[in-house]
């Protein structure tokens, strides 16, 4: 972005600020203390989904989590979550602006987050994602890969039929197309970032609709219809794919579109993985012309919980795959 941009947006800004006064009230998160003292510099206090902020606080303690793989749990806690909490938590904690997915302070609850967002598969997005986010640092090292591709062995030995991988496998046999539709995928939306919406105190922060780039109400299909690059399928409506090339693909593990709806608990049970909700959380943390925000609509919340419980409960009694 260059000077000139950033001069406007600050006197857009000013004058927004200068015409309704308030404000600051919109940004006053801060003055509220929040329990167990964490470190964050606020990043959680996102309060604009009634219902729908799934990600439980950082400063939640954890029981110890049950595995197929009590080695693999250990060799993740001594000699994997270091690392990763390290060069990761910072922006992958409960403030963003990432996707949720790790608790530096809490080695145990790290393991079922990981399981659940589906990064404890070969291949994992942690390992093969390059630097992003503004950073050129948050990559990991070749010593560090071998590590957690070391760990990532071990669980799906000990997981046997029950490992991610072939859990994720049979889930798609499941999929019910009439609860599948019943998500609309082809209306969800991105709401523009705008001097009102800020609940994280971000700056910068406004868009212009001139000139922003997918941010102001436009369908998710405009950027998810077919680039894998993105880890995301909807191409719902799309006129020039088939009816069901969403349905369909979405059932894959390689690349994970699976993923998006379903993880696998360490001890092999299919569970929601949250990660449409994770991103909708993340875009809400995270600055102007970055991914574009979005917010999960009451309707929509609910219309993806019924498709992914549904699968859930046919896989536990015993009615998905071979
Ligand atoms: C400076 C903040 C920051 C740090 C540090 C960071 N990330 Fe991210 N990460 C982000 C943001 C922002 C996004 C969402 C935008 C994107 O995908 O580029 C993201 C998204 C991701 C995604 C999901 C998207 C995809 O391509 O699958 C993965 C995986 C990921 N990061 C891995 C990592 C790993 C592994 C580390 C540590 C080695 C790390 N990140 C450290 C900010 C960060
Ligand atoms: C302007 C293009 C654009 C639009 C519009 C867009 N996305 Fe994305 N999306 C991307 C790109 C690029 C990435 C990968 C990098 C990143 O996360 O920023 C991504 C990543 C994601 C991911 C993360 C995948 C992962 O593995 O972590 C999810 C989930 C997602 N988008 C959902 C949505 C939804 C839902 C909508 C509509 C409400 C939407 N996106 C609208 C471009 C877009």
């Amino acid at each position: 972005m260059n000077a000139r941009t950033l001069l406007g947006l600050a006197l857009a800004a000013a004058t927004v600020a200068a015409a309704c006064g308030g404000e600051a009230d919109s940004l006053s998160y801060g003055g509220t203390k929040r329990a167990g003292g964490k470190t964050s510099s606020g990043g959680d206090g996102d309060t604009s989904s009634p219902g729908g902020d799934t990600t439980p606080d950082d400063s939640t303690p954890s029981g110890p989590v049950p595995t197929n793989s009590p080695a693999g749990k250990e060799f993740y806690t001594t000699n994997v979550h270091p690392f990763m909490a390290q060069k990761c938590a910072a922006c992958h904690g409960a403030a963003g602006p990432g996707p949720a997915w790790l608790t530096a302070a809490d080695a145990e609850k790290s393991y079922a987050q990981l399981f659940q967002v589906g990064y404890v598969v070969e291949q994992s997005r942690v390992i093969v994602k390059p630097a992003h986010g503004g950073s050129t640092t948050n990559v990991l090292s070749t010593a560090e890969i071998q590590k957690y591709n070391e760990w990532v062995a071990m669980e799906l030995a000990d997981g046997g039929q029950e490992a991610p991988p072939n859990v994720l496998e049979k889930l798609g046999d499941c999929f019910d197309r009439q609860k599948f539709d019943a998500m609309n995928l082809g209306q969800w939306r991105t709401t523009r970032r705008t001097n009102n919406n800020n609940t994280n105190n971000v700056t910068p922060w406004n868009e212009n609709a001139d000139t922003c780039t997918g941010c102001d109400n436009a369908p998710c299909t405009t950027c998810h219809s077919a680039d894998a690059a993105t880890n995301y399928k909807n191409a719902v409506g799309n006129p020039i794919l088939p009816a069901d090339n969403t349905f369909e693909e979405t059932k894959l593990t390689t690349p994970a579109y699976i993923t998006k709806y379903f993880g696998v608990s360490p001890e092999g049970k299919p569970i929601a993985s949250d990660s449409l909700r994770k991103k909708a959380e993340a875009t809400r943390k995270d600055k102007a012309y970055s991914h574009p925000m979005f917010t999960l609509t009451p309707n929509q919340s609910a219309a993806l919980d019924a498709f992914v419980n549904d699968v859930i409960d046919k896989y536990n009694a015993g009615l998905c795959g071979k």
